[in-house]
């Protein structure tokens, strides 16, 4: 870290707000010298919503991730074999994938370095889910986090102090200065993180719809856009899927439920719309990884390691590597249960329609799957099973969701705002398309 002091932060945040262009050494100039403490936190502040409402152009953009990233460690993998893949997703309700995914691709002979998240808001994070496995270490120094990798071909980390440390701080700031939903802020912040894990191709879940950050098409296709731009432009190949996020994955919200349904995935019994995104980015991984000729043939390999095991036995040897009790995976009914069920009945004949993902994110955050306050504390086996999905047909009085909580006082309030979350409409709705395009070096692809 070393650009001199010859930059004015004034002129900056001037120079943005009257929609002008930042030069690659103003950009390096203001994150070294943030990361370093010496410029204050109402001028970010100021820079940030100037960013926000003007944009970055794609020069800019890569160069502020090439900033954020060098603010950091940039870990180095090339003595471990292998095209090292990994996966971001930009954040859902109940979006268990990685846990299914990381497995598949592992056992399928593709290196999976993945730093992962924890919740945020509404949606929940891998780290999270990972730690409701008891035992289970997520806080690996970084040369351990290379040697698992090297010994399983897999490894599950959250992100360290050394990584990519500007982003934590104006990840922060952006958070109390309604900066978040900013598309060049979100890529720089993901790609600088992404990009320091010492991979060599990335694939992308953007999410779109109610419980996603983007909740329209165009938001998310021009997200996708600028990230995919950004890795091409460090050399990764990057791949990225619009998925849905109109309903919650899968039938579970909440860690140890997630859990539970990931297993039950691997087991071959995962649930259609989990399966069909897993499968399309796992097989995106394996022949980004060289180890399949197409994305079909990927995902063929990736429903063989089902079959055959391999990948809930990958799995297994993850979670005991990293010092998880793996007896909760191999009999997930040894693990304890919430205090309180409580059932969500329906109050009319007919069939689900939409779900306001976001409303359902955020009951499951008050149950306890997730925190207000940064300080709170997880409760594992809280959170919302889906008896009924969109589409399916439900009678009045019958069962459509459970509530898992210890949180006795809150339990049938929760009950009500998750009833009011789910339309119950007269006729059998349209099946949601799950992934609506693909994003690569060569543009924008309808998926039909
Ligand atoms: N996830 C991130 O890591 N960064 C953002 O800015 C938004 C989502």
């Amino acid at each position: 870290m070393s650009s001199s002091r010859k930059f004015n932060m004034v002129s900056l945040i001037r120079k943005k707000r009257e929609k002008q262009e930042l030069s690659t050494e103003e950009i390096r100039y203001l994150i070294e010298q943030y990361t370093l403490d010496q410029i204050p936190d109402y001028q970010m502040s100021a820079l940030l919503m100037a960013i926000y409402l003007n944009g970055l152009n794609d020069r800019e953009s890569s160069d502020l991730t090439h900033s954020m990233l060098h603010s950091g460690v940039v870990v180095n993998l090339n003595h471990i074999p292998g095209i090292k893949v990994d996966k971001h997703s930009t954040g859902g309700v109940g979006d268990k994938l990685s846990l299914i995914l990381a497995p598949i691709v592992a056992a399928c002979g593709v290196p999976v370095p993945m730093i992962s998240g924890r919740g945020l808001g509404h949606s929940g994070g891998t780290l999270d889910k990972l730690e409701s496995i008891p035992g289970f270490n997520v806080n690996l120094d970084l040369d351990t986090y290379a040697r698992v990798l090297e010994k399983h071909q897999l490894v599950l980390i959250g992100q360290t102090e050394d990584i990519a440390p500007a982003d934590k701080r104006m990840y922060a700031l952006r958070d109390v200065t309604a900066t978040v939903e900013c598309i060049p802020l979100i890529a720089g912040s993901i790609m600088s993180k992404k990009l320091a894990e010492g991979i060599d191709a990335l694939v992308l879940d953007i999410k779109c719809g109610s419980g996603a950050f983007m909740k329209t098409e165009s938001r998310a296709i021009e997200l996708a856009e600028r990230l995919v731009s950004i890795g091409e432009h460090f050399g990764k190949q990057t791949v990225g899927y619009i998925t849905n996020m109109d309903q919650p994955l899968g039938r579970t919200v909440g860690n140890w439920l997630e859990v539970r349904e990931s297993i039950e995935s691997l087991q071959g019994k995962g649930p259609q719309d989990v399966m069909e995104v897993t499968l399309m980015l796992a097989g995106t991984m394996i022949w980004l990884g060289g180890k399949a000729s197409s994305v079909e043939e990927g995902i063929e390999k990736s429903k063989e390691s089902i079959r055959n095991g391999s990948a809930f036995q990958k799995f297994i040897d993850i979670t005991a590597e990293q010092g998880g009790d793996i007896r909760y995976l191999q009999d997930p009914s040894l693990y304890p249960k919430a205090s309180q069920t409580v059932e969500v009945t329906s109050d009319r004949d007919g069939f689900i329609g939409d779900v306001d993902s976001y409303e359902i994110g955020m009951t499951a955050v008050e149950l306890g799957a997730g925190r207000m306050r940064k300080e709170d504390v997880i409760d594992p086996v809280a959170g919302i099973e889906f008896i009924k999905k969109h589409g399916e047909s439900v009678k009045k009085g019958e069962t459509i969701a459970l509530i898992h909580t210890n949180n006795t006082g809150i339990a049938t309030d929760s009950a009500k705002r998750v009833l009011s979350a789910i339309e119950i409409v007269s006729n059998k709705p349209h099946e949601i398309k799950m992934i609506t395009h693909r994003i690569d070096k060569f543009g924008v692809h309808p998926i039909v």
